[in-house]
């Protein structure tokens, strides 16, 4: 099947969208605002976009209500920074906490049973059960529509990876680090275990191995 996207409604291409770019890294996002109140919110609309500069960018929708943003673009717009923690299996319940709709006199963090510890670079905190927290700046963040749907560029200031991950070579033990994707559906996870590898090619190597033969006795 195919569609012009300018044919469908918003609903279903978010349903054909987010169904389908697939596992999608989620960043439980720390910020506070100007007052120094921290929030903690969850966002798969997140991916590191390069490391020279080093970025990272998130996708955050509009609210319905009186107030058109999340508190977390919120108060990335009064503080101009904000944190992104990595999520493992072990966070994934109190992620699920953070990502309520709380009325704003309510600390999610506390409400999601996490501690927080003091950044390096930015306002706001760090969560300590995240096995890596990248400290960023804000560098420009673009609005689209009419529904406050901003993309936050950030650039990342200051990393924290947990001990006992990372060796002095800087080699990463992902299976350590434990860290879960967003699947389909409103519910669905993955962990890092179905995995394999296939060997990057040169253009060397690829000319001289020629076209992928078929093994002998079998057809194409
Ligand atoms: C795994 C997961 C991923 C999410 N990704 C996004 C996202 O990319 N963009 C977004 O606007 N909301 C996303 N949400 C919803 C927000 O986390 C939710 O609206 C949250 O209450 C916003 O909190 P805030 O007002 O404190 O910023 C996601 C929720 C979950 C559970």
């Amino acid at each position: 099947m195919d569609w012009a996207a300018s044919d469908l409604k918003e609903r279903d291409l978010y349903k054909l969208l987010v169904n389908t770019v697939l596992p999608r890294p989620i960043a439980l996002v720390t910020t506070v605002d100007a007052e120094g109140r921290a929030n903690s919110a969850p966002f798969s609309f997140f991916n590191v976009f390069s490391h020279a500069p080093p970025l990272v960018v998130l996708g955050i929708e509009g609210r319905s209500g009186t107030e058109p943003l999340k508190d977390t673009m919120r108060n990335i717009r009064e503080t101009g920074s904000f944190v992104v923690n990595l999520v493992d299996r072990a966070m994934v319940a109190a992620m699920q906490v953070c990502a309520i709709d709380f009325p704003s006199e309510i600390d999610e963090i506390a409400a999601a049973g996490l501690d927080t510890v003091a950044s390096a670079k930015v306002a706001a905190p760090r969560l300590a059960a995240s096995p890596v927290q990248l400290e960023c700046r804000e560098t420009v963040s673009l609005s689209f529509g009419a529904k406050h749907r901003n993309l936050v560029v950030g650039e990342i200031v200051h990393l924290h990876i947990r001990d006992g991950i990372v060796d002095e070579r800087l080699h990463i033990d992902i299976d350590k680090l434990d860290l879960v994707g967003r699947l389909h559906g409103a519910d669905w996870y993955l962990g890092l275990g179905d995995r394999f590898q296939e060997p990057r090619q040169t253009l060397d190597g690829w000319r001289e191995r020629g076209r992928p033969t078929i093994p002998e006795g079998e057809t194409s």
